[in-house]
């Protein structure tokens, strides 16, 4: 029986790969890559001499002194800020941008994304002082903000059901390709002297000028002309994307989603409802605990930490490409897996795996590396493979599964808010890890590894006694045969 025989349900509505789901894909390719650029671009910058000597010539400095305590050399409040103004502004644009997605539809949201992203990229690559560099990584966590929001909602919204779960994913994919293409540019010009930096952080503006490009040749998803009352276009972008004529049985469950969305007065206010708690507790603490992994930390700072363990310049932006290629291809792992082994294996497995890591890089540098002394070499590599190790794990569990189930996990009439909530969740925890984590790695050392390891001991209880598994479960079933069910959070549901 070929696809038009079978009776027509949400798992298998009509619909062809069509071009403009083509187009869709290259759309999320460059969002994915413009978040993930900007992720992996600030360690590498921070740890260039060039770079350093313009803007923290304190940190310089004190690296230069033979004598410097290791864990503290690149402790400097100014130097974080530059990492992490960005997820502060992303942190507060979210907000915006849900709102923007409500009020004017997705595709303007991801054009303004890419405007903010391409102002950001000019205004940090041009900078000439500290405040030109923190306002231009404001504009691109602005940028972030809206991206993350308006992008993966898109996504959802376009791909035909089936594929939803991949497509999610794909993001995901994206964004390590834009860290480990981030980390293969910071090592090409790491040689270009004295503006090596600069060309680092142009080449931002390639993914944003992708992005923007995407968000004019696009039209708007059918949900959000629905919404809108624009029915009739939305009918036609329907049979646009899936390619066929018979949409109208998807059409009708977008209308009835969208009806009962207006229903609920306020999506926040239904949120706030004890019913919401389940998924809105889930969904926050997934993006808490992805963060409190302390895989930004390796991200961010990873060839800081390579310099930080006894790798010169070189060495350590190499060590980053390679953590670079070993997240890409660690996720790819999870497109395949995530539908097969489900959510909580992978994300049990990685805990066990992370929590191995974390605690045996914290007891090598613990018993190895002082304050003044470096490690050997067959050290430093141990400590390599444990990072690579570490990033493996989390990167075909917590990374894609983080952003995954909050999406999947809401009713429709709270799934932008919730998932704002979930994504603002995350940018908060990400700044305040690019925050802290030099000042602590100054102040606890090799303890660091140990803290973050605790939190992956607790994440584990949490998979184990409050995580429901979701695998397979259509996404407006999950009231029923999810928490319903479950012998926490049945105790939340009327
Ligand atoms: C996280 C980012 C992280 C990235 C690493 C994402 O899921 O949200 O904070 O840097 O994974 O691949």
């Amino acid at each position: 029986m070929d696809d038009s025989e079978k009776p027509i349900s949400p798992q298998n509505f009509p619909s062809k790969l069509t071009f403009y789901v083509a187009i869709c894909w290259f759309l999320a390719a460059f969002g994915g890559l413009m978040f993930g650029y900007d992720i992996g671009i600030s360690g590498g910058v921070t740890a260039m001499d060039d770079f350093q000597i313009k803007f923290f010539p304190k940190v310089y400095e004190r690296k230069l002194h033979a004598k410097e305590d290791n864990y503290c050399k690149y402790d400097d409040q100014n130097l974080q800020l530059f990492t992490s103004s960005l997820y502060l502004a992303a942190l507060v644009s979210s907000f915006a941008a849900s709102k923007a997605c409500e009020l004017f539809g997705r595709k303007p949201t991801i054009l303004i994304a890419s405007v903010f992203f391409i102002a950001g990229a000019a205004l940090s690559a041009a900078a000439m002082d500290v405040a030109m560099l923190i306002v231009g990584r404001i504009l691109l966590g602005v940028g972030v903000g809206f991206g993350n929001e308006g992008v993966p909602l898109f996504l959802s919204e376009i791909a035909p059901v089936k594929h939803r779960g991949a497509v999610n994913i794909l993001f995901q994919l994206f964004v390590t390709i834009g860290i480990l293409f981030a980390n293969l540019v910071n090592f090409a010009v790491s040689k270009i002297h004295p503006y090596g930096w600069r060309i680092s952080l142009a080449i931002a503006g390639a993914p944003a000028a992708g992005l923007f490009i995407g968000s004019i040749v696009i039209s708007e998803t059918p949900t959000s002309l629905v919404e809108r009352n624009k029915l009739e276009q939305g009918h036609k972008t329907l049979k646009k994307i899936r390619g066929v004529d018979n949409v109208d049985a998807e059409f009708n469950q977008i209308k009835a989603a969208c009806e009962a969305a207006k229903q609920a007065k306020s999506p926040f206010k239904e949120l706030m409802k004890k019913s919401s708690f389940p998924p809105l507790i889930i969904g926050i603490l997934l993006q808490v605990f992805q963060q409190m992994t302390g895989i930004n930390a390796i991200m961010f700072y990873a060839p800081v930490l390579f310099q930080t363990v006894g790798f010169k310049n070189d060495g350590s932006l190499l060590s980053a490409v390679i953590t670079g290629v070993v997240n890409v291809v660690s996720t790819v792992v999870s497109v395949v897996a995530v539908d097969k082994v489900g959510r909580k294996a992978l994300l049990l497995e990685a805990c066990v795996q992370m929590f191995i890591s974390q605690m045996a890089i914290g007891f090598i540098l613990h018993l190895n590396l002082t304050a003044t002394g470096s490690l050997t070499k067959v050290e430093a590599g141990v400590v390599v493979f444990l990072v690579c190790f570490f990033v493996m794990g989390f990167a075909w569990s917590w990374g894609p599964l983080g952003w995954l189930i909050p999406s999947e996990t809401f009713p429709v009439e709270t799934r932008a808010a919730g998932f704002a909530c979930a994504v603002s969740s995350n940018m908060l925890f990400t700044f305040i890890v690019a925050q802290a984590f030099l000042s602590m790695m100054c102040h606890l050392k090799a303890y660091i590894f140990f803290f973050f390891a605790a939190w992956i001991f607790v994440m584990g209880l949490f998979v184990v006694f409050l995580l429901p598994e979701t695998k397979g479960v259509p996404i407006d079933a999950m009231n029923e045969r999810v928490w319903k069910k479950h012998p926490v959070w049945k105790k939340f549901m009327d």
